[in-house]
C-alpha cells in the first residue's frame, strides 16, 4: 500500500478508528478538489434559495469530521452491526446562519480551528436543470459534503464561494438532502493573508448561504462598462456563456425601452450601445436597470455609467477632477463581527456621508458585496482590496495562487458596481524582489480582468530616505501611501520634508494617518492616547496634505475602533483604538469634527 497520500479516498475506510487516527496529512485528499474563481456563477437577478437559519454545529477541535469521514454517516459495519460514531449531527445545539461563530458563544471568541455545521434540506431540482450552493463568504477555509458525498473546499474567508450540487442532490419533492460544512479559521503564515495581522480572525458562515438553479447551459458572467472617455457615451457589455455555445442574446434596458439582439460565439458576446447616458456620480447616482438573456437564461443588474481614469497627477470622474475625500472602515461590530447587518453597513456608509466623504476605503479584505450595492445607491466611491498584508509568502506559488484567486473572485463579483473606482493588490508589504514580482502578477491580473478601473496598494514610505519611493508605484495607476507622521513616527516635520522629498509622477493617496484615542479620554494635545491629541494630528495632517499637488485622496485611519488581539494596553483593551467614532460608534471623538470640517468646508479641486 502507498503512502498516505497516495491512498484514494475510498481506501481509508471511514469508521475504521485505525483509518483516522494514523492519518497526518488528512487535508490532502480534500484540497484536491478546490473551489475557485473559475467557478462562479453570475448570480444578479436571480432567484436564489436561502439556506440561512439554524444548523446543528460541533466545535471540532482536532478536526475529527474530515480525519473519520463523518459525513459519510457509516453507523453499520458490512455485517449490519452498529458501529460507535463521536458525532450526532440532528441532536447537536443549534445557530442561526450566517454568523461569525466567535460573537455567538462566549467559550468561542477567542476559538481558532473548525466548526462542523449540518442541515438537512428538500429541494425539488427540474429536469435540465444545475444547481449551485452559494456561500457569500466563509472564514477561512471550508469543506462542502452533500448527502455523504464530499462536493469541494474553498479558500478565502472574504470573496464567495459557487459549489456545484447537481449530480448529489436527490430526487423527489420529499426527499432530505443533507448537508455538513467544515469551516476552519485557523490561521496560517503560508495563507492570505497570513497568521499576523491587525484585525481580529472571526471564523465562520457569515455570510447569506444560498441555492441557485440555473439551465444546464446559463449566463456564467455579465459585465458592462464605459469604455470610452471623450463623449462618455460607448457602453460596452459582455457575457460569458457555461459552456462555448453559438446563439442569439437580447440585452434589455426598460427604462429607455430599448432592445439590443447581438450574437454569441463559442460562449462570449459583446456589444456596444452608444447612448447619452445619465452619467453615475456620487452627486448623481444615477443607476439603470440592465436586464439580458440568452438561450433561456436570463440575468439583470443595477448599472451605472460612469468613467474612472488617471491624466497626469489628477484622477478624473467623468472627465473632471476630484480630490478623494475618504475614511477608512473595517468589517467589524462589537455584536456581530464582521457579519454585519445591512443596518450596520448602511449606518456605516451614512457616516462617511455624515463626515462629508466622497470615498470610502474598505481595508483590507473584500466586504460584503452588498457594500459596494448600497455604495452604488448612496453615492459613494469605493476602494476594495484583497488582504495581501504584510509579510505575506511572497516566494511561495501556493500563496500567489491563493491571492490571484482572491482577486479574481472579488473583480468578478463587483466589477459591476459604479462605486468601486479602485482596486487594490494589497498592504504595507516591505519592497522586497519577491514582493515586486508577486504584486506585479496581481496587477497584470486586475488590469486583465477590468480595464475600467484604477489599481493601486497601500505602500510604506521609505523612512531610512524620508521618500516615496516603493517600486511596486511604476506599475500602478493611484500610488497609497500609509504614513502615521506624529503618530509612530513622533517628529510630525518628517511629513512635509517626505512630501518635499517625493517626485511620485501620478496620484497619490494618503492611504492611512491617524492616532489612537480612547473614547472621552482628554488632556493635553501631547498626552497620547486623548481626542486632543488624535484631533491634533488630525489638524497637523490635513493643514500639510492639503497643499500638495500630487495627493488627491485621503483615507485616514480609520471610521471607527475595532477589535484587535495585538492591541492590549490599558487604554485599547483588545481594541485598535484609531477610531474617530468609539466602537459600538455611539460616540464621535474630536477628530471627527475636525476632518468634518476639512471635508465639509474646503472647495476641494
Ligand atoms: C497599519 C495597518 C493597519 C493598522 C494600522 C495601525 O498601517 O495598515 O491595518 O491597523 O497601521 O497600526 O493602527
Amino acid at each position: 500500500m502507498g503512502s498516505e497520500t497516495d491512498r484514494t479516498m475510498e481506501e481509508t475506510q471511514a469508521g475504521n478508528f485505525q483509518s483516522d487516527i494514523h492519518s497526518r496529512d488528512y487535508t490532502e485528499e480534500y484540497r484536491r478538489h478546490q473551489v475557485g474563481a473559475q467557478e462562479m456563477v453570475f448570480d444578479a437577478g436571480r432567484k436564489k434559495e436561502s439556506l440561512n437559519g439554524y444548523w446543528s454545529y460541533g466545535i471540532d477541535q482536532y478536526d475529527t469530521c474530515l480525519r473519520a469521514k463523518w459525513y459519510q454517516e457509516n453507523y453499520m459495519d458490512e455485517q449490519g452491526r452498529r458501529l460507535p460514531v463521536d458525532y450526532s449531527f440532528d441532536e447537536w445545539p443549534q445557530m442561526f446562519l450566517p454568523c461569525c461563530f466567535n460573537t455567538e458563544l462566549p467559550e468561542l471568541l477567542r476559538y481558532e480551528g473548525t466548526l462542523v455545521f449540518t442541515r438537512r434540506f428538500i429541494f425539488d431540482r427540474q429536469p435540465a436543470e444545475r444547481v449551485f450552493l452559494k456561500l457569500g463568504a466563509a472564514a477561512t477555509v471550508c469543506y462542502v459534503f452533500l448527502n455523504g458525498q464530499y462536493i469541494g473546499m474553498h479558500q478565502g474567508g472574504s470573496t464567495p464561494a459557487y459549489v456545484e450540487l447537481t449530480e448529489g442532490l436527490k430526487q423527489g419533492t420529499q426527499a432530505q438532502n443533507r448537508l455538513v460544512l467544515c469551516v476552519n479559521n485557523t490561521r496560517s503564515p503560508l495563507q492570505v493573508p497570513t497568521d499576523n495581522t491587525d484585525w481580529f480572525n472571526y471564523g465562520g458562515l457569515y455570510r447569506d448561504i444560498e441555492l441557485l438553479r440555473v439551465p444546464d447551459t446559463y449566463i456564467k458572467d455579465f459585465y458592462a462598462a464605459l469604455e470610452d472617455n471623450e463623449g462618455f457615451r460607448r457602453a460596452v457589455f459582455r457575457i460569458v456563456m457555461s459552456d462555448k455555445v453559438n446563439g442569439t442574446a437580447t440585452l434589455c434596458i426598460p427604462e429607455i425601452h430599448t432592445n439590443w439582439e447581438f450574437q454569441v460565439h463559442d460562449g462570449e458576446g459583446r456589444l456596444e450601445v452608444s447612448y447619452y447616458w445619465q452619467l453615475w456620480s456620487p452627486e448623481m447616482p444615477y443607476l439603470y436597470e440592465v436586464q439580458v438573456e440568452c438561450l433561456g437564461d436570463r440575468v439583470s443588474d443595477k448599472i451605472g455609467f460612469r468613467k474612472i481614469e488617471v491624466k497626469g497627477e489628477d484622477i478624473c470622474l467623468n472627465g473632471t477632477s476630484l480630490f478623494l475625500k475618504g475614511i477608512s472602515c473595517h468589517e467589524d461590530s462589537v455584536l456581530h463581527g464582521k457579519a454585519l447587518t445591512t443596518q450596520e453597513r448602511k449606518e456605516n456608509l451614512l457616516l462617511a456621508k455624515e463626515l462629508g466623504c466622497n470615498f470610502v476605503r474598505l481595508a483590507h479584505y473584500p466586504h460584503n458585496e452588498e457594500t459596494a450595492r448600497l455604495a452604488d445607491q448612496l453615492g459613494l466611491l469605493l476602494w476594495e482590496e484583497i488582504p495581501v498584508y504584510w509579510a505575506i509568502a511572497f516566494e511561495r506559488e501556493d500563496t500567489y495562487m491563493d491571492a490571484e484567486n482572491q482577486l479574481t473572485e472579488l473583480i468578478l463579483r463587483d466589477r459591476n458596481r459604479a462605486s468601486v473606482i479602485i482596486w487594490s493588490v494589497g498592504n504595507e508589504n516591505p519592497d522586497t524582489e519577491p514582493r515586486l514580482q508577486f504584486m506585479r502578477r496581481l496587477v497584470d491580473t486586475a488590469r486583465r480582468l477590468d480595464s475600467n478601473r484604477l489599481i493601486s496598494a497601500a505602500c510604506i514610505v521609505n523612512h531610512q530616505k524620508n521618500i516615496i519611493e516603493d517600486r511596486l508605484g511604476q506599475y500602478l495607476d493611484v500610488i497609497g501611501i500609509n504614513e502615521y507622521c506624529g503618530w509612530y513616527v513622533p517628529d510630525f516635520d518628517k511629513l512635509p520634508e517626505l512630501l518635499d522629498n517625493s517626485r511620485p509622477g501620478k496620484p497619490v493617496i494618503i492611504s492611512e494617518f491617524g492616532a489612537d484615542a480612547l473614547s472621552g479620554h482628554r488632556g493635553s494635545t501631547t498626552d497620547k492616547g486623548t481626542e486632543d491629541c488624535q484631533a491634533r494630528i488630525y489638524e497637523q495632517q490635513i493643514e500639510t496634505i492639503a497643499n500638495i499637488s500630487y495627493i488627491k485622496g485621503m483615507t485616514p485611519w480609520i471610521l471607527y475602533d475595532f477589535r484587535c488581539p495585538r492591541r492590549l494596553s490599558v487604554l485599547q483593551q483588545y481594541y485598535n483604538r484609531k477610531g474617530l467614532l468609539s466602537a459600538d460608534k455611539e460616540h464621535k471623538k474630536l477628530a471627527f469634527y475636525v476632518l468634518q470640517k476639512f471635508y465639509q468646508q474646503t472647495r476641494l479641486p
